[in-house]
């Protein structure tokens, strides 16, 4: 009796189970013929059977067809194109969303103008806040630069930062401030605006972007970074004054294999538009990463200018050859110097690891050999292309890194010889006297002056597509930098930020901005709270890390600092 009840109770179970299957197989045919008119694949369904409908109508009435040709060749090539997302592997979007995908990826495209357009306020932005471009663009243009009605700063939010005025206030002059660099090693000092044109290879930028900004250094008295990618005839066409920048690739004076040629130097170096002659160790966008332009863009000009083969890869490696250690690297200077003539020699780098700066210091104290200036990047600092991680989180933040090297070479007693430059977002007067207060003698700009160029911030440098013929080896893109006219735009916007310099100096009761100290800024560190700039960024006493530190930024990492080795001791 139970067997049979069993039995019954099996049979009517594995009946369910098989018209389940059956419901089951008959929904899923179901979906399966729905599928064209679900609102995935309904554009495409649309699209074919517009066009199916429209080849039949076309067919049975043959007068009509020329009329129904656009309409058929529009809706036919948007169901070839579904046909293609539908088939394609590389797009899982489009593989699911055939035809109305592509109105997502345009978005996707338009998206920063977008923003830019509509929703940015004035102070959002990045990396710069539309606020500052457009200062840079009306000190360009000469136009108003003054804003009504009051700050647009909130002057209570943590991390707000303000310079003290003077109760007896200067009369400002129309001064330049000029300083010199040059060390006592150096025969050839070379007198400097405060304000320069921070080094951007051609290659990144177009020729005509190097052309006005050359020219416009020149027409201002201020120097131009020709950046690691050599002397191209487009710097010195214009005859402005340069820094030449040599990187791990040494463009422009290298041998084949890409070691250093120091007869190619010395040819280049010694030329008189050359003011001052500089080794790049890092760069705050991406420190620790080399560079590669890839064969199909070393065009025979590159390949000259930067004396690397034609056909294949150019590469900067992430690190020099010429020099392995702190004092092989305070040699590879003294030579640079030499082969240059006596020409103002330095380096710039973005503050990694602490005890390898200082390692440099002593290395400088061993040899006897000192730089006649360095500039510090911050990691804030711009780049053609760079990945996202070093970008964003490697290398020391400009103010943090200025700071330290200043402290650095206070507490060895090197402070007076050396110069110390800044680049890191720095575009207006405000932002030059906070890094000058802090440590540095003058300032660099490559962003800044790429706004008075006409660059708009579009971020997309780093695909040859610049829409300002700013960064881009594209001449039919270039040729809308209109030079005669940006020659002045670089030279007004120089011009009117040392202006506004005069201005806040006057102000704070000063006459040079070397007189700035950290004693002349405040921050919000809370909402109620607020720390002079002396706190946050105490100095060292003069030789202090000669003495033996207890300060805790530098104690451990001196003790680490190897001459011969960059290398921690441990
Ligand atoms: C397009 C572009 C190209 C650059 N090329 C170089 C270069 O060749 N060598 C270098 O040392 N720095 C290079 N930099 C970094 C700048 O010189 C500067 O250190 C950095 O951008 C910080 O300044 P900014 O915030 O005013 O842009 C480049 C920056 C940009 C935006
Ligand atoms: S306009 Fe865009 S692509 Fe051109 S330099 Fe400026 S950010 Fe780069």
């Amino acid at each position: 009796m139970g067997i049979v009840a069993d039995d019954t109770k099996t049979q009517d179970s594995s009946q369910h189970a098989s018209h389940k299957r059956v419901a089951l197989a008959e929904e899923g045919i179901m979906e399966t013929l729905l599928l064209p008119f679900s609102p995935r694949f309904i554009v495409l369904t649309i699209c074919a059977v517009v066009t199916a409908l429209l080849i039949g109508i076309g067919i049975a009435d043959r007068k009509i067809f020329d009329i129904l040709l656009v309409p058929i060749l529009i809706f036919g090539a948007l169901t070839l194109l579904g046909v293609r997302d539908l088939l394609q592997k590389s797009h899982a979007v489009l593989r699911n969303y055939p035809i109305s995908a592509h109105i997502r990826f345009l978005l996707e495209e338009i998206r920063p103008e977008m923003r830019q357009y509509f929703f940015e306020s004035e102070k959002d932005g990045m990396p710069f806040s539309r606020d500052t471009r457009a200062v840079v663009y009306q000190r360009a243009k000469m136009e108003l630069d003054k804003r009504p009605f009051g700050t647009q700063e909130d002057v209570y939010r943590e991390g707000y930062e303000w310079m003290h005025h003077s109760v007896s206030p200067k009369t400002h002059a129309e001064e330049k401030f000029r300083i010199t660099i040059g060390g006592p090693d150096c025969s050839k000092p070379y007198s400097a605006s405060v304000f320069n044109i921070s080094a951007m290879s051609f290659g990144a930028l177009s020729p005509n972007a190097v052309r006005a900004l050359n020219a416009g250094a020149k027409k201002g008295g201020f120097a131009h970074d020709t950046g690691e990618g050599g002397v191209s005839p487009y710097h010195r066409e214009m005859g402005g004054d340069i820094i030449w920048e040599i990187g791990s690739g040494y463009f422009g004076c290298r041998h084949l294999d890409g070691t250093f040629d120091p007869e190619a130097f010395a040819r280049v170096a010694c030329d008189d538009q050359i003011k001052m002659v500089e080794l790049k160790v890092s760069q705050g966008a991406k420190p620790g990463h080399g560079g590669v332009l890839p064969a199909a863009k070393v065009s025979e000009e590159i390949s000259k200018i930067r004396g690397v083969a034609m056909g294949e890869d150019c590469i900067s490696p992430a690190s020099h050859r010429a020099f392995s250690t702190p004092v092989g690297m305070m040699q590879f200077i003294a030579e640079m110097r030499r082969l240059s003539g006596g020409k103002p020699t330095g380096f710039k780098l973005c503050i990694g690891h602490p005890w390898e700066f200082l390692a440099i210091c002593k290395a400088m104290l061993q040899t006897g050999i000192y730089p006649d200036f360095i500039v510090v990047d911050g990691n804030e600092g711009g780049t053609g292309a760079a990945p996202l991680e070093f970008m964003d989180h490697l290398g020391m933040p400009m103010r943090e890194g200025v700071n330290f090297v200043h402290n650095a070479l206070i507490g060895i007693n090197a402070r007076d010889r050396i110069r110390i430059g800044a680049s890191g977002k720095i575009a207006t007067a405000f932002d030059m006297a906070r890094a000058m207060a802090i440590g540095a003698d003058y300032c660099n700009s490559a962003r800044g002056f790429m706004f008075s160029l006409g660059c708009i911030q579009s971020l997309s440098c780093h695909t040859d597509r610049c829409p300002t013929g700013v960064a881009t080896q594209d001449p039919t893109r270039a040729r809308a930098l209109y030079v005669p006219l940006k020659i002045d735009r670089v030279h007004n916007y120089h011009h009117a930020t040392l202006h506004s310099l005069t201005e806040l100096i006057a102000a704070a009761g000063l006459e040079h901005p070397q007189q700035l100290r950290p004693i002349h800024f405040s921050q919000r560190t809370s909402t109620t709270q607020v720390q002079s700039f002396a706190r946050l960024y105490p100095e060292l006493r003069p030789g202090e890390l000669l003495e033996g530190t207890e300060d805790p930024r530098f104690r451990e990492a001196w003790r680490m600092a190897q001459t011969d080795t960059f290398q921690p001791a441990v």
